[in-house]
């Protein structure tokens, strides 16, 4: 019962994340053609690329398990992707890099949750994965956290709760097996 408990929460969470990635991606592409400075383009649209990525694999393990990505969410969030990729050019400099950087704090735990439930239902193959995910999501977070604290008026905000060191993602993972 556990496994199959895990196993429909696993594909509950990779449904999600399948279409997250998307709308994640969308926005990064408004957002890195929003800001003029190079290095930030550049890195931007690295990080928009590491989502579709992100979303490959993500798409794959659906495949794997039988399952495919939800259709209304898909369309949700190629609408909430692209309003957020057309707002970038309007919210200014901070406001994005700042909704950035809270949202790619909440992946990191989500794919931690996946790979803990990957290891319930005996899909050990995607553990691995997944603990890369939340290690590239881990890198975005502290990419946006900089961006926002090297701005003067960011420096004063109260931000969100910042991630344990990215060591623990594995760390922590190891130790819940036991
Ligand atoms: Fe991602
Ligand atoms: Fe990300």
């Amino acid at each position: 019962m556990r496994n199959a408990d895990s196993k429909r929460n696993l594909i509950a969470l990779l449904q999600l994340a399948y279409s997250a990635e998307m709308a994640a991606a969308y926005a990064y592409r408004g957002h890195w053609h929003s800001v003029s400075d190079r290095d930030e383009r550049a890195r931007i649209e690295q990080i928009e690329n590491e989502e579709w990525h992100h979303r490959r694999q993500v798409g794959e393990m659906l495949g794997k398990l039988g399952s495919a990505p939800n259709p209304s969410r898909e369309i949700r969030a190629r609408i909430i992707g692209r309003t957020l990729g057309v707002l970038c050019h309007v919210m200014g400099w901070l406001a994005p890099m700042y909704g950035a950087g809270r949202l790619e704090s909440r992946n990191i735990g989500e794919y931690e949750t996946a790979a803990a439930h990957a290891r319930d239902c005996d899909h050990s193959e995607f553990i691995d994965g997944l603990l890369r995910m939340a290690e590239v999501e881990w890198e975005h977070e502290q990419y946006f956290r900089s961006r926002v604290l090297s701005h003067p008026i960011g420096k004063r905000l109260s931000l969100w709760p910042q991630p344990p060191p990215k060591e623990t993602i594995r760390e922590s993972f190891t130790h819940s097996i036991v």
